[in-house]
């Protein structure tokens, strides 16, 4: 060996020992180095254009490797000196056996220098390090097995996702529709309850006027026996009189069946001139009775403020009826649950009106409940919002009311204050 191949091998070695074990003699770099020494380490920022350059790369890898026991060994693999013995290159795969809290870590490096003889010395001019990455075959230089291993198990992920998400929407659609039913139900229930009671009412007066006209009629047949034919003229007179009272009151009772029938939704839902006032004030009392019904410690004041120059409103009865019906079971419900304070001297009381100005009409329904806290405001028309307890509440009914109250091109607005009212305002425009 000659004193040039001895140099070339000692600069070589003192070169990789600094770089990889002896930092602290990192001086030695100036002369173990070309000044425009160019390297690539293995990270992406890992570019060297200096010899102040590979130090600060060296001290960097030696703070992030601080605490951590580091074994290497070099195997050369390649040692070629060419250009008439100036320039050289060595290859080489280095080992580092790196232990991390008692885990022992090994990572190959493949590493390569390019020395060159100037001024009697050799230098580094160039170096290579790079991290052999974890491929699947001789044949895999990119690592493309891996990305494709990757890629079909997100695959399979994402249909499974799909697949998960799909099942719980058909479920939600069923459990949607199921709600549908039961807010239809439940407001159905409320209403039949207050019919029968509105019936009742109607039925009393047939069957009594009915029971007095019989008796009358008797009379009649003894008072013809007697030929006394002003008494009979009498009595014919009362008995015509009671007739048009049966009738009157059997067709109230049949205008409540139809309403009813209305409301299950058997009519056809088309636009109809409708009476605006006695479709809230019939609502108004079905509603009440109906709750009656369910809950007889229930008590609420009505108040109603109709506005006679109102005249009929082109709309679809049964549907309107079914918004002011949710806003005042709504409105009971809050003043209830108000009264069950017991503050003392309050009176429940909730207030149906209605007002025309211009072409614009609105429908009032106001309640001295405990009104809308600000936190829940913005979410009372979202279907399935409730405050209520499981059963009592399905949160359909604003949301339902909503798109009704849209579908007649009119708004739904609520104003309230916390602690004292609250007021649901149908705005609904009629052309004419
Ligand atoms: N008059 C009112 N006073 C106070 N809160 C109300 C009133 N009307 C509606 N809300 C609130 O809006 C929520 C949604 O109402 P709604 O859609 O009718 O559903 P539900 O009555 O089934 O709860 C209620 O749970 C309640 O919190
Ligand atoms: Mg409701």
């Amino acid at each position: 060996m000659t004193e040039k191949e001895r140099l070339l091998n000692e600069t070589h070695q003192q070169f990789m020992e600094t770089g990889l074990n002896s930092p602290e003699k990192l001086g030695i770099m100036d002369h173990l180095t070309s000044p425009d020494l160019m390297g690539f380490g293995t990270t992406i920022d890992e570019r060297i254009f200096s010899v102040a350059d590979l130090k600060s790369l060296i001290t960097r890898q030696r703070e992030q490797s601080q605490g951590m026991e580091i074994v290497w060994t070099i195997n050369p693999v390649l040692r070629k000196v060419t250009h008439g013995g100036n320039v050289a290159v060595y290859v080489d795969e280095i080992t580092l056996e790196l232990t991390v809290n008692n885990e022992k870590i090994k990572i190959a490096l493949r590493y390569s220098n390019v020395l060159e003889y100037r001024d009697d010395k050799w230098v580094v001019i160039h170096f290579h390090g790079s991290k052999p990455e974890n491929v699947a075959t001789e044949e895999d230089t990119w690592g493309i097995e891996e990305w494709k291993t990757k890629n079909a198990a997100l695959e399979k992920l994402v249909k499974e996702r799909t697949a998960e998400l799909e099942k719980s929407l058909i479920e939600l659609k069923a459990t949607q529709a199921q709600l549908i039913h039961s807010e239809k139900m439940a407001s159905l229930g409320e209403l039949t309850a207050g019919i029968a009671h509105e019936i009742q009412n109607p039925l009393n007066f047939v069957n009594n006027f009915s029971e007095v006209n019989s008796e009358l009629i008797s009379e009649l047949v003894d008072e013809i026996d007697k030929g006394n034919t002003a008494e009979v003229k009498l009595i014919a007179a009362d008995i015509k009189e009671n007739s048009g009272k049966i009738n009157h009151h059997g067709k109230r009772a049949d205008a409540i069946v139809k309403g009813m029938l209305q409301h299950s939704n058997i009519s056809s839902g088309k636009k109809e001139p409708t009476d605006i006032n006695a479709l809230s004030d019939e609502y108004l009392r079905l509603s009440y009775h109906g709750l009656r019904a369910k809950d007889n410690s229930f008590n609420a004041t009505m108040k109603t403020d109709f506005d006679p120059s109102i005249g009929n409103v082109n709309i679809v009865p049964q549907d309107i009826g079914r918004v002011i019906l949710n806003l005042i079971s709504n409105a009971f419900y809050a003043v209830n649950e108000q009264s069950k304070k017991g503050i003392q001297g309050y009176l429940p009381t909730v207030e149906v009106g209605t007002k025309r100005t211009g072409n614009k009409i609105e429908v009032m329904v106001k309640d001295n409940g405990n009104g809308i806290p600000a936190r829940v405001l913005d979410k009372i028309f979202q279907p399935f919002f409730t405050t209520k307890p499981t059963g009592q509440g399905t949160g359909l009914g604003l949301s339902l009311s909503y798109d009704i109250v849209k579908a007649h091109g009119g708004e739904l607005k609520v104003d309230t204050i916390e602690g004292e009212c609250t007021i649901f305002t149908i705005e609904l425009n009629v052309t004419g």
